[in-house]
């Protein structure tokens, strides 16, 4: 039997987000996102064709499900702020109910002793600004500033943790490489600049965040897929496993601690003459803003070999997997609903990186998880989802999360994906992650399963054993 015990004040909680919890009420003021609109356009591509209106309807049940999470032991939350509730147009009127909605709900965790963790986007660009080109458009660098602004004006008196952004690589690659977001382009040049304007955002909503002096922290949340090679003494199975992790974790983990590009993503969107439009007097401000905290999300490993097929290779359309192939490594052990390798050993390996090549950046893991399809087969006979396959995820995940802090980590918390079950994008609600189950047929019917009340145990004795 072996104790694991973390360091005080470890924050135990769990993550969520506005557009996949919240829900839409008649009236309630919020404005379209691409994702209202996708919806309305293209229904089929949702599983179930469950679109983003209900939810889980957080906007109206908030107070309750707070309650949950003190019965589950959390002393920590977050989620976002929904741009399109906040602002309807993404510029200009702010909507007073949305106001008052963030204000309860920021208030009531804290009265429960829940530390609110605020993000700022997720996912949700408001339509109108879409129109207009979204992140590919240059203005929308300043619109976000704008609306970050008036979130740290409005609520962080109290919300001591921001974030800028959560998987800012995503909507890059759902939206413009992989086709999984809209508008579902696959363009490498407009993927690059999107990135590069969510970093540039990033950096002026930091800047703007510390000159309010507000007392808080300001980072972001990335998603770090460590990038392992088939084999280790291969060099060019190396080389390009250092490439996948330019382009989907260094592409947003170098600007954001060090304040700079790296070297080796910089020359290969050179080499394609794909490298984005920066104006003058940007890459001094991406330097001088870098964060004060990372959140740190994972899921899986990414393998990769050395390019092998080059039968999906289009010169005239790059892509980042021009330069490496995914590699299957046999045995691996998997979560067949999302499709996704479990691997718990690359919590560890991701922060032993951010330790010794990130300056030791305080960081936490802000998400992890399991996404299982059909969880209703594992209801017992008082209602209750038996999930000990996610409770054995999150215990393994946390014994390398453990032996990272003994060997010097400054990992300051675990928040597990997710709360409630909640919409999750284009799979709405195929897969459930919560510590709480929703009934999307019984008006949201929440309970709370095993996995929420054995995190209870974990939390309040600050460990486990095994
Ligand atoms: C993260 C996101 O990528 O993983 C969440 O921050 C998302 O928004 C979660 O819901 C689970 O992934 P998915 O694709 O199954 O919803």
């Amino acid at each position: 039997m072996q104790v694991y015990q973390f360091p005080e004040k470890f924050f135990w909680g769990s993550a969520a987000s506005g557009p996949q919890t919240e829900g839409r009420i008649d009236g309630d003021g919020k404005g379209e996102n691409i994702w209202d609109y996708w919806y309305q356009q293209n229904p089929e591509k949702f599983f179930n064709q469950v679109g983003p209106g209900k939810t889980s309807q957080v906007y109206t049940k908030f107070l309750e499900d707070i309650q949950l999470m003190k019965q589950i032991g959390h002393n920590s939350f977050r989620t976002s702020i929904q741009w399109s509730r906040l602002i309807p147009e993404g510029t200009g009127a702010i909507n007073e109910q949305a106001v008052q909605f963030y204000n309860e709900y920021i208030d009531a965790l804290i009265e429960s002793g829940i530390e609110p963790f605020i993000n700022l986007y997720h996912f949700d660009m408001p339509l109108k600004l879409q129109e207009q080109g979204g992140w590919l458009n240059r203005q929308t660098v300043d619109a976000y500033v704008e609306y970050a602004k008036t979130c740290f004006a409005l609520f962080g008196d109290r919300v001591k943790y921001w974030f800028t952004h959560n998987e800012p690589i995503v909507p890059v690659e759902g939206g413009y490489l992989y086709q999984f977001h809209y508008p579902a382009e696959v363009n490498m040049h407009h993927a690059v600049q999107v990135a590069y304007h969510e970093a540039l955002a990033s950096a002026k909503a930091i800047e703007a965040y510390h000159q309010m002096n507000l007392g808080g922290q300001i980072g972001i949340i990335l998603n770090l897929t460590p990038s392992y090679p088939r084999d280790v003494d291969n060099p060019e199975d190396v080389k390009a496993s250092q490439l996948a992790d330019a382009f989907f974790n260094r592409s947003f983990l170098d600007p954001a601690i060090k304040g700079e590009y790296p070297e080796d993503l910089v020359d290969t969107l050179r080499s394609l003459d794909m490298l984005p439009t920066i104006q003058e007097g940007d890459l001094a401000i991406i330097k001088a803003n870098t964060i004060d905290l990372l959140g740190i999300n994972y899921y899986q490993p990414r393998r990769v070999k050395a390019k092998e097929d080059f039968s999906k290779v289009d010169p005239k359309s790059p892509m980042p997997d021009d330069f490496f192939d995914y590699y299957e490594m046999p045995n691996r052990k998997m979560n067949p609903y999302r499709g996704w390798e479990i691997y718990e050993k690359g919590i560890y390996d991701i922060l032993i990186n951010v330790r010794d090549n990130y300056g030791n950046i305080p960081c936490f893991i802000s998400e992890n998880g399991m996404g299982v399809e059909g969880e209703e087969r594992f209801i017992n006979q008082n209602g209750q989802i038996e999930d000990d396959y996610r409770i054995e995820f999150i215990r393994e995940h946390l014994k390398y999360v453990h032996q990272a802090i003994q060997e010097g980590a400054n990992c300051l918390g675990y928040h597990m994906w997710t709360c409630m079950d909640n919409w999750s994008w284009t799979n709405a609600y195929k897969n459930r992650y919560g510590f709480i189950s929703v009934d999307i047929n019984q008006d949201g019917k929440r309970t709370i399963k095993k996995s929420g009340h054995w995190f209870k145990q974990v939390a309040e004795k600050n460990g486990f054993e095994d």
